[in-house]
């Protein structure tokens, strides 16, 4: 079996986004992702998107692309990008998470882009936690 390939990124809306909006897009990316074994999470609080990705690595790669034109969000922030062992999320296609007005720490911190390589892998470290706690209160 081939290793899963697994990104994650943060990025940033122009305007606060409605809940069916956010159904709207949630909905499409399942029944796609669904069709090509794409699985993850999309958190998104106050403006901000944090989004794993993971399936087989040119799918993830096709799929990141059309994810980076896509003007309803700007400032993509590479977190991690690479090979895992198993998926993190594999129960859904890609399961969801509002956390607007939740006051928990983390997920601002990694919308600051002019970070050194050394900071970078930190943050890479902390967005797998951080993303993986997630899964906790699901
Ligand atoms: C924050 C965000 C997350 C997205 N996540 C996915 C996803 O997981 N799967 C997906 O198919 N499309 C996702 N999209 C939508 C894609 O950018 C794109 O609109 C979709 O793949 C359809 O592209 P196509 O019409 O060229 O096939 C996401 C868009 C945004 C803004």
């Amino acid at each position: 079996m081939s290793k899963i390939f697994q990104i994650i990124y943060a990025s940033t809306t122009s305007y606060l986004y409605t809940e069916k909006e956010l159904n709207n897009l949630l909905e499409q990316s399942r029944t796609a992702n669904l069709k090509i074994g794409i699985t993850g999470l999309l958190a998104y609080k106050d403006g901000n998107f944090m989004q794993t990705i993971e399936g087989q690595e040119q799918k993830i790669m096709e799929l990141m692309l059309k994810i980076s034109r896509d003007t309803r969000h700007h400032g993509i922030i590479l977190m991690f990008k690479g090979f895992i062992e198993r998926r993190e999320f594999s129960n859904w296609s890609m399961a969801y998470l509002n956390l607007s007005g939740d006051s928990s720490e983390g997920f601002s911190d990694f919308l600051i882009s002019d970070k050194s390589e050394h900071e970078k892998k930190i943050s890479a470290g902390k967005a797998k936690t951080l993303m993986l706690n997630f899964r906790k209160i699901m």
